[in-house]
Formats: structure tokens, C-alpha cells, sequence
């Protein structure tokens, strides 16, 4: 037994619009068809102009916060690829916003791995005795990236943000994480990227936008690279945890297309049906993508104390991770 992070409360935060995929369809050479069968998607929610990242972070985290019955933390980190300004950090926007006083607070950037990179950090935090309790939000703004005539991200990815609270306990209590694996590649670094710009300053963007200023990625590739890195890294953690695969109940997996999860239960040698999907409703959110799946399946009562979660996450980078927890009884956020 050693002191170990341990999940103690959710929260999640979608913007109200929501995005159908025959609204994008109208107005890209795309269908419905199309989305649903290559994706999974069927809708996305996305912020209007005047929500920032720290918005959604706010939401999810004070959620987080409720569900977890305590107001402080020490700590918070802000997972996302769509801060609210190149600088700074938007995690102590969202610390200020949350009124949890001088608390120590920093940005990951990771993308679709960030959430996972989060966790790692606030554990290290609470393993090292720095922190007692750390909120770990992924947050994102993603359409504001996004280049409007490409068909091939403009369908896929979503705004929202979801949010966890860790507290410092025993590795042999429900809720605790368990063994990490994260790794990156440098490589892979054109694959998935936004070579220039960053967010919209006020005022907005030059007019025209510079291609270079929006997300860009090459899908077909990443597909591949996903199912493989989040396979590799998923079995690195059972194997470390000591657990077998059919003790899985849940494949938790950065929401990027169902095609790939499905791809990656394969891989593992784990049923298709134990792996969490919330695509459709929400698309792919990057940094927020798990907290989020993470808040759909406990609403949904499939996420259910002891059962057995394994998380993985590939993204820009290229980065990629994976860790395990036991689920712990959490109030609803
Ligand atoms: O979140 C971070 C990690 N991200 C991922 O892991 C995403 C990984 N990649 C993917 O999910 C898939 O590669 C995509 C969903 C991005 C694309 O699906 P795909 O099955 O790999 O399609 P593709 O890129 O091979 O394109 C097939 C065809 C092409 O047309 P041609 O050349 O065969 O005539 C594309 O131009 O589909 C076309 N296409 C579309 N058609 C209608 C691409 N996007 C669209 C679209 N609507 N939105």
C-alpha cells in the first residue's frame, strides 16, 4: 500500500449549440451518410464566439469540484490544444474564475493525449507530496481551429470540456489510478499540427485567414498509428497492473472514430461491446474526450464501483498514454 491519486468527483460542460452533421453537410461536399459510417459521428456542440476554453473549464471544473462534496484544491492543470491566449497558461484563468485562491495552476499540452498527460501530472503531484487534491480539466475550443473548407477535420471535431478531482489515498482504495504508460514521437510531428498563428486574437484573425493559422491532419495515417500506439500502451499497463484483459470491464479511448476503438478492442483482445462510446453525440473533443466519455458512461450507469476501466489516448505529437483505475463510487456532478 503507498499513497497513490484517487478519483474523486467529475464534471463535465458541452456549449448549447448544437451541431448536426446535415447542417455541416450543407455547406461542405460531405453527407451524413458519410460521417456516421467513416466516424461514428452524428452531432457535435460547438461554443459561439464570445465562450472561451476557460469558460468550459469552469463549467466542467466546478462540477468536479460539487461531485467530489469538497470546494479546494491545490492544484489545477488545464489539458487543452485551444488555451484562450498563446499566452498565458489558461489554467490560472480557470483557477481565478473558480475562486480557488493562489493555487498552483499550469496548462498541458498534449493534444488528444492531453487529458491522460493531465492525470500523470497531478498524480506525480500528489505522489510527491506536493499536492493533497488537484482538479485535472481537459477543455477545448476546437472549431476555432478548424479550417472551414476542409471537409476532412471540419466534421469530426467538437467543443466541450470534462473535468476530474484527484485526492491524495491508498493505491489499494477504489478510485485509484494505477500504473502509467505515456510516450511520444517527434516524428509524427507534421502528421497532426497548426504550423503557425494560435488563437484568434481580440479583433479576430487577418482576412483572409493564412491556411497555415488552422488544424491540419493526415487522417489516414493517424488512423493507423492510433489503433497501434493505444494498443501498445494499453497492454503495457495491464501488464504492469497485473491484469489480464477479459478482467477489463471498460475500454475507456480518446473518442476519435468509432472505426478505431472498435479497432482497438480488436488489437487488445477485448469485446467491441466493452468499449465506451460517446461519439455520436459529441464528436472528437481532443483533450476533453475522455473526461467527457468518462461523465456519459457514469450518467448512464455503466461505469459502476469496482468496475475495472482502462484508459488510452494517441494524439498530436505524436503522443500517446494509458493508466487504470478501479471505479469508485462518485456523486453525480
Ligand atoms: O484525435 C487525434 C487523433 N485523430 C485520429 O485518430 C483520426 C484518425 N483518422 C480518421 O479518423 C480517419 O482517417 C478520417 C475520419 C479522418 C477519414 O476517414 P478515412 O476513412 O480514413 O477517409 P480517407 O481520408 O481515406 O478519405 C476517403 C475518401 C476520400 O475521397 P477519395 O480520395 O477516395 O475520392 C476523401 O476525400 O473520403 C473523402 N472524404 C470525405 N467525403 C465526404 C474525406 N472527408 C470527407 C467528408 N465527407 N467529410
Amino acid at each position: 500500500m503507498s499513497r497513490a491519486a484517487v478519483l474523486a468527483g467529475i464534471g463535465a460542460c458541452l456549449p448549447p449549440r448544437l451541431v448536426t452533421n446535415a447542417e455541416l453537410a450543407a455547406r461542405l461536399d460531405s453527407s451524413d451518410e458519410w460521417v456516421r459510417s467513416r466516424t461514428g459521428i452524428a452531432q457535435r456542440y460547438m461554443a459561439d464566439s464570445s465562450v472561451l476554453t476557460s469558460d468550459l473549464a469552469v463549467g466542467a471544473g466546478s462540477r468536479a469540484l460539487k461531485s467530489s462534496g469538497h470546494p479546494h484544491v491545490d492544484a489545477v492543470v488545464v489539458a487543452t490544444t485551444t488555451p484562450d491566449r498563446p499566452c498565458p497558461a489558461t489554467a490560472p484563468t480557470v483557477a481565478g474564475k473558480l475562486g480557488l485562491g493562489h493555487a498552483a495552476a499550469f496548462d498541458v499540452s498534449a493534444v488528444c493525449s492531453g487529458f491522460l498527460y493531465g492525470l500523470a501530472s497531478a498524480a506525480g503531484l500528489i505522489a510527491g507530496g506536493i499536492a493533497e487534491r488537484v482538479l485535472v480539466i481537459g477543455a477545448e475550443t476546437f472549431s476555432r481551429i478548424l479550417n472551414p473548407a476542409d471537409r476532412s477535420t471540419s466534421v469530426i471535431f467538437g467543443d466541450g470540456a470534462g473535468a476530474a478531482v484527484l485526492r491524495a489515498g491508498s493505491s489499494t482504495e477504489e478510485g485509484a489510478l494505477g500504473p502509467f504508460d505515456l510516450g511520444s514521437d517527434g516524428e509524427g510531428v507534421d502528421l497532426i499540427t497548426v504550423p503557425a498563428g494560435g488563437p484568434p486574437p481580440e479583433g479576430g484573425w487577418p482576412d483572409p485567414v493564412p491556411d497555415d493559422y488552422y488544424f491540419t491532419m493526415q487522417g489516414k495515417r493517424v488512423f493507423w498509428l492510433a489503433v497501434q500506439r493505444m494498443g501498445q500502451s494499453a497492454q503495457m499497463v495491464l501488464d504492469r497492473a497485473g491484469w489480464r484483459v477479459d478482467e477489463v470491464d471498460h475500454l475507456v479511448a480518446h473518442q476519435a472514430n468509432h472505426r478505431i476503438t472498435r479497432r482497438l478492442a480488436d488489437e487488445i483482445g477485448l469485446p467491441r461491446e466493452r468499449a465506451v462510446s460517446n461519439i455520436a453525440e459529441v464528436g472528437n473533443t481532443a483533450a476533453a474526450s475522455i473526461p467527457l466519455a468518462l461523465v456519459h458512461a457514469h450518467a448512464a450507469g455503466t461505469l459502476r464501483p469496482g468496475d475495472r476501466v482502462l484508459l488510452t489516448a494517441f494524439g498530436g505529437g505524436l503522443t500517446w498514454g494509458a493508466t487504470t483505475l478501479i471505479w469508485p463510487a462518485v456523486d453525480p456532478s
